[in-house]
């Protein structure tokens, strides 16, 4: 399609000019002879870009200018001002104008200036739409829709707009990482950096040089210049991980930071201004920690003017199967696989297990079970040990009933079997001979438990 270019100039032989020479251009281009026409069309039609003379007859162009911008402030305009009116072609520039060209209009330069505007336009637009697609990612990025999950989501939409720090507390694995990612992703400030400092992992005599930066010449290894950690999350979100375990005189010094919203290099003799958006996370409880003394008290205040707090995954069990789901898809993206699930036991499994590793060890257990798979689904025996052995009653059974002798002649189908149909019997008489209440009771199916009947010639009374 032809990209339409609107010209408003008052001249009327300089737009028909100026129109011939953009329609063979390929453009589409329309003109109008006022402002009040200008605008007009500007707002009743699909238009990419502007060419406004800056002197018409009904109105200022700069007039002109401001209202298309508060109309469309995406849509390009290049100002056409008579000889010496640099003055207001400044202003046009200040007033959000793409360029300006000097009358009388050489045409080769209006075609490249027209061209680079329509590029950035479009530029612009590739860059919002790719934008909003990472967005919508974002959004799925956080997996979990329990109602404890759908709050916190919701508690994330409400304060990602805004700078207020954010505390996030949760076991190891919980996804505190992830709920960080996506406060800064969902944030006006998505366009700079997410900078994670993890601070169990820096050793405390890198701490401060990492944080802070130093000048040339701050001390003897010094060669060079380093920007630190801080004012490289300037503008975006600095995210202070594990903080529970930042030694107190750095934790003073953190709080002047948040508090006077600057910072100095080691070595250096002014201050900084940085504007940052601080999030935290610990997995320790911080409150105590204060109690403790082992953490300032002042600075928790400063942290925790959100808080948000993720379950561990036992408490949020309902969404192991969308785990599950969305790891094998994962996986099956990165490493072109084709697992096509798990199976209804194997996942049974893992509702029954505890997750102390969270979402973490779940994630692994996955990955673990896509590299063990022959199959296109995932089954119990690609499960490690601990989840397997947490079969209730499997364990029960292998600590609790004692099992007959085993020596030879033994027919242990035999004993198994008279211990199903004493079990079933007992489901039986529990239930005064229901049998869907029994066959629950028991954890099989109707069919199986009819099965079991027969086999074993159990008389019903009814
Ligand atoms: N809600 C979730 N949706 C999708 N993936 C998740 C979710 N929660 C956690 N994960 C995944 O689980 C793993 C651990 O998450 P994350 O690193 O955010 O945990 P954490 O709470 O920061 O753990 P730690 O305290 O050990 O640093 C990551 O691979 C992450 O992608
Ligand atoms: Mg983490």
């Amino acid at each position: 399609m032809n990209e339409r270019i609107l010209i408003i100039d008052d001249e009327e032989t300089l737009c028909y000019f100026l129109k011939e020479s953009l329609d063979e251009k390929g453009y589409q281009a329309v003109t109008a002879h006022t402002a009040e026409e200008g605008l007009e069309v500007v707002t009743r039609q699909q238009i990419d870009l502007v060419l406004l003379d800056l002197k018409l007859p009904d109105g200022n162009g700069l007039d002109v200018l401001y209202e298309i911008r508060k109309a469309d402030s995406d849509l390009p305009v290049i100002v056409l001002t008579g000889h010496a009116a640099v003055e207001s072609a400044v202003q046009a520039m200040k007033l959000g104008a793409y360029d300006y060209l000097e009358k009388p209009i050489n045409l080769a330069e209006l075609s490249i200036t027209a061209a680079k505007a329509l590029e950035s336009k479009a530029m612009r637009h590739e860059i919002q739409r790719l934008r909003s697609q990472q967005q919508d990612r974002d959004h799925q990025l956080i997996v979990g829709d329990n109602k404890q999950m759908r709050d916190i989501m919701r508690l994330i939409e409400r304060v990602a707009p805004s700078k207020a720090t954010v505390l996030i507390q949760g076991e190891s694995g919980t996804g505190k990482e992830v709920v960080a990612l996506a406060l800064h992703r969902m944030s006006p400030r998505a366009k700079k950096g997410f900078v994670p400092i993890n601070c169990a992992a820096i050793p405390d005599t890198l701490m401060e040089t990492e944080l802070f930066g130093y000048e040339a010449g701050a001390f003897t290894d010094a060669r060079r210049q380093k920007l630190g950690l801080i004012e490289m999350a300037d503008g975006g979100t600095l995210f202070l991980d594990e903080i529970s375990t930042l030694k107190l005189e750095l934790q003073a010094k953190l709080l002047r930071i948040f508090e006077t919203g600057s910072v100095r290099r080691l070595g250096d003799i002014k201050d900084r201004h940085v504007d940052l958006r601080v999030v935290a996370a610990t997995n320790q409880d911080l409150r105590q920690a204060t109690k403790d003394r082992t953490f300032r008290e002042d600075l928790y205040y400063r942290l925790s003017v959100v808080v948000i707090d993720i379950p561990p995954l036992r408490d949020r069990i309902e969404d192991v199967d969308k785990f599950a789901a969305a790891f094998i898809a994962e996986f099956n993206r990165t490493r072109a696989t084709n697992i096509k699930g798990i199976s209804e036991d194997a996942l049974r499994l893992m509702r029954q297990y505890e997750w102390p590793g969270n979402v973490r060890e779940v994630r692994n257990v996955i990955e673990r079970a896509m590299i063990l798979c022959d199959g296109d689904v995932i089954n119990v025996g690609e499960l490690p040990a601990e989840i397997v052995r947490t079969e209730p009653s499997m364990a029960f059974a292998a600590n609790v009933v004692p099992i007959p002798p085993v020596s030879s002649g033994v027919d242990m189908k035999a004993m198994v079997a008279g211990i199903e149909k004493r079990m079933i019997e007992e489901a039986l008489a529990q239930t005064q001979g229901n049998k869907s209440r029994a066959a629950r009771l028991l954890g099989v199916s109707r069919d199986v438990l009819n099965y079991s009947i027969q086999k074993y010639g159990l008389q019903m009374d009814n």
